[in-house]
């Protein structure tokens, strides 16, 4: 069952490399191209799209808000991301020309549903990325996208976010051949990317030493921060959620350069705060912008935690711990990004004496709205 591990939470944190290749088998063939034969809708349909809305809870919305960002990329189709619970109360434009992306691990929240359910009144597709075979959400789509993560049996959301990203990518690319788009290079080499994180994940895992040490010496700790940019903002946000769902310590996630805007009120001496740093071999100037958030509230006493990518030298003088993942093109980033905040929270919460698979006031399925 645990196979060996402290708790089911920290196994499915193993089993990541596995739940990510196992949802790329099977859809990547020889020639290096895409084949969804279970997307069972017309790929005219499919086509004439014009607009993507992702509807999830929790940390699957994390997901739907990392697919934001490489499905407008790649596709260069409007995507927006919803939570499930507010969509069909503020009356969404949506009609057949809408895809709706549902995102859900056990297929059966009430929320997800009926967001999915008021979208199809209006003649939008819908397309669910799930992880429980014969679920009610992928049987109410017009099409389903499995995420192949295995059962997922902690409460806390690890392996089926991993794998969820990966499905969204894998729609992302699928949707960018199928309309054919400026990016064709760039999708055949995030293609090969794609296979080689698996690999990386695992790379990431065996150095979870660093971070459980991490872990176990902050067990005291009142408020923890989580800063991002670009796809690292919903890494940051399922970060904090991790801390509070299972630590029950507050924890906030933040958008980098919201910071100046008010949250850097809140830094004060000894502070700790996560920084998930952009490659620097990424476009624009996001990595130096985000290095220069990490001097910013460095400045004001913050104790910073650095998510930064191997090589990156820079973030070293700023940061009081510097974790470092192997390198990943931009937006698949979060595969890697995402795996020591999960090792963090359950190492912080075993410390604590908790039970992570079983956390207070929490469901492993929300199926009441
Ligand atoms: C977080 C967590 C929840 C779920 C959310 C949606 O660790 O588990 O936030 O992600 O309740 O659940 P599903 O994906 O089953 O729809």
């Amino acid at each position: 069952e645990k196979g060996g591990f402290d708790s089911f939470m920290d196994k499915e944190i193993h089993d990541q490399p596995a739940a990510v290749r196992d949802t790329l088998l099977g859809r990547l063939n020889e020639k290096g191209e895409l084949t969804l034969d279970e997307l069972k809708i017309d790929e005219s349909v499919l086509r004439s799209i014009d607009k993507i809305i992702v509807v999830a809870c929790g940390t699957a919305a994390y997901a739907g808000n990392v697919a934001r960002y490489a499905i407008e990329h790649w596709c260069r189709i409007p995507t927006e991301v919803e939570l499930a619970h507010e969509f069909r109360y503020r009356d969404p434009i949506v009609n057949e020309k809408t895809l709706v992306v549902a995102i859900s691990q056990s297929g059966e929240t009430m929320d997800t549903l009926m967001a999915v359910r008021h979208a199809q009144e209006q003649g939008a597709k819908v397309i669910s990325i799930c992880n429980t075979n014969g679920s009610t959400l992928p049987r109410e789509s017009d099409a389903a996208l499995y995420t192949h993560a295995g059962p997922e049996i902690a409460v806390a959301s690890t392996k089926a976010f991993l794998a969820q990203i990966t499905a969204t990518y894998v729609l992302g690319l699928y949707l960018a051949q199928l309309r054919g788009n400026k990016y064709k290079d760039e999708v055949r080499e995030i293609l090969r990317e794609l296979e080689a994180m698996p690999d990386k994940i695992q790379r990431v895992i065996d150095n979870e030493d660093q971070v459980k040490n991490l872990g176990r010496a902050m067990a005291e700790e009142e408020s923890v921060l989580f800063l991002g940019r670009h796809v690292g903002f919903p890494v940051a946000m399922e970060g904090a959620l991790k801390l509070k769902e299972i630590a029950y310590i507050h924890a906030e996630g933040f958008a980098a350069g919201e910071l100046k805007h008010g949250p850097i009120a809140l830094i004060e001496e000894d502070l700790p705060v996560f920084v998930v740093v952009p490659s620097p071999r990424g476009r624009d100037s996001l990595h130096s912008k985000v290095v220069s958030n990490i001097q910013e509230i460095r400045a004001r006493g913050a104790r910073t935690i650095v998510i930064a990518e191997e090589g990156d030298e820079a973030v070293k003088p700023y940061s009081d711990t510097v974790i470092y993942v192997p390198e990943a093109p931009t937006l698949l980033q979060p595969l890697l990004a995402t795996v020591p905040l999960q090792i963090f929270a359950c190492a912080l919460a075993g410390a604590k004496g908790y039970d992570v698979d079983q956390p207070r006031n929490l469901a492993k399925s929300v199926t009441v709205e």
